[in-house]
């Protein structure tokens, strides 16, 4: 039986030694010390001995029980702190080296100039509010008093999802929402984005951005209009700007007009920007037209208004000298971060 323990303290020896990481450790205390084991049924078989080999048994499995155990616990202590210091240096940080920089985005030139926009509004007391780029034909052509056989409502100009839905081609939508929902007085300016089969070119394409602006009172006259958009072109463009009214003609407007902006490059001489001019061409505006005050349930003989919209490309490309639109929608950083 000695001899027994003597060869099963060598081969425990040997193997805690190769042992290569603590998972093994532990299946070699199972196997040598744990309740199954070897040394548990000699420990147990003792008690057929005689008392006097009971006692010099008891004592060798005991103590090679203890050696047993005593090698298994520096081994665990010594693979440990190898583990640890693998660990360390895995995780090992120098503190010394430079930090990453972040990367910060920056917004869109086009959100840029809404958010210009919008403020120099909300300054002269505007609100906010926002239409659906899928738009129902009665609001983007019907309601706004547009003829059947207006050449916009042509599936050569117009996306159409369905005989009664298209993506809107104009924010002017938003004005027959907002007559529809809110009683005068009401100012209120609506930027968001707009469709057109157009093919894409330096100055144009087939989506784009527009302001609406809508304004409904007793009394407002052509005067407001002319006063607010010359406010507008002055805190948008610089001290200089002055505006000129021209005739147009809009279905929804009566009388209609298109606003030029007095050249911001050579201030009204002529150059290339504004094509000799001395004028460059910003917004479309007008008198809201009475079927279209009527298609809200506003009377027309009481309340009066002005309505305005404008491309924010276009007033992009005339404020920082943009001479080609497709700049906006090819996300090249290098233009983008140019608006920083
Ligand atoms: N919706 C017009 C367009 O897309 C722009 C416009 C002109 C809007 C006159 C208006 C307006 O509100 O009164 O060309």
């Amino acid at each position: 039986m000695k001899e027994e323990l003597n060869k099963m303290l060598q081969q425990a020896m040997e193997e805690i030694e190769k042992a290569g990481d603590l998972e093994v450790i532990e299946t070699l205390r199972v196997k040598y010390l744990g309740k199954k084991s070897k040394m548990s049924e000699i420990l147990r078989g003792m008690g057929k001995l005689s008392h006097e080999d009971r006692r010099l048994m008891g004592e060798a499995a005991n103590s090679v029980r203890d050696n047993i155990a005593s090698v298994i616990s520096s081994k665990k202590k010594l693979l440990k702190e190898a583990e640890r210091k693998i660990k360390m240096q895995r995780e090992k940080i120098d503190v010394t080296q430079p930090g990453k920089a972040m990367h910060l985005g920056t917004k869109h030139p086009i959100t840029i100039t809404i958010e210009e926009i919008t403020d120099v509004f909300k300054s002269m007391g505007f609100s906010i509010c926002e239409g659906p780029e899928i738009e129902t034909v009665y609001n983007n052509f019907d309601a706004l008093n547009a003829d059947k056989h207006h050449p916009a409502r042509a599936m050569t100009d117009t996306f159409y999802l369905t005989e009664e839905y298209l993506l809107r081609t104009q924010t002017s939508p938003v004005q027959i929402r907002t007559i529809k929902k809110q009683k005068p007085p009401i100012k209120i300016i609506s930027p968001g984005r707009c469709f057109r089969c157009d093919t894409a070119d330096a100055t144009h394409s087939p989506m784009f951005h527009q302001v609406e602006g809508l304004v409904i009172d007793e009394g407002i006259t052509m005067a407001d209009l002319k006063g607010t958009l010359n406010r507008f072109a002055k805190l948008m463009f610089g001290e200089f700007a002055k505006t000129k009214l021209r005739p147009h003609h809009f279905p929804f407007t009566e009388p209609s007009a298109e606003v030029d902006l007095s050249c911001f490059k050579c201030g009204g001489e002529g150059c290339s920007v504004c094509k000799g001019s001395g004028w460059i061409e910003i917004l479309g505006c007008g008198m809201v037209h009475p079927n279209v005050l009527k298609e809200g349930n506003i009377d027309p003989e009481k309340y009066t208004g002005f309505a305005f919209g404008m491309g924010v490309e276009r007033i992009a490309m005339l404020k920082y000298e943009i001479d080609d639109i497709r700049l906006f929608y090819e996300n090249d950083m290098r233009f983008i971060e140019e608006f920083k």
